[in-house]
């Protein structure tokens, strides 16, 4: 049986277009609200077309020594082009990315995870401290 955990992919996102690129601070104070960039193909660009695209990206924060990860935010990816004409008429194309906004008083992992219509699941992480 296929485990949906199975299914996910990584790498480096400098290598691999489709892994989720985080950029966080590596620092924080408790409470502070501070704001992460979250995108596919920052360094090599994903094609973004009707047939190909990315359609979301998901963000969590595991805290340090917690048992689940709380889900921060998740960002729909809807336009890839279509119109009433037909596919890459219509000239409009969400961007994959978006800057998200959290407060914590816990050190942690953010975990993103985003999703290609052919190439599948992916995830990328990066440590924040908090102090
Ligand atoms: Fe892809």
């Amino acid at each position: 049986m296929t485990s949906i955990k199975d299914l996910y992919q990584s790498g480096d996102w400098k290598a691999e277009k489709h892994v989720p690129t985080i950029v966080a601070p590596d620092k924080a104070a408790k409470g502070e609200v501070f704001s992460i960039e979250v995108s596919v193909g920052k360094e090599i660009a994903h094609p973004n077309t009707s047939v190909h695209h990315i359609g979301w990206i998901e963000v969590y924060f595991f805290p340090e020594g917690e048992k689940f990860p709380i889900q921060i935010s998740r960002c729909e990816f809807t336009s890839h082009g279509a119109s009433a004409q037909g596919s890459d008429t219509s000239t409009i194309y969400s961007v994959p990315a978006a800057n998200i906004f959290f407060k914590t008083e816990k050190s942690g992992t953010i975990l993103a995870s985003s999703y290609c219509n052919i190439h599948g699941l992916w995830e990328g992480s990066q440590a924040i401290t908090i102090e």
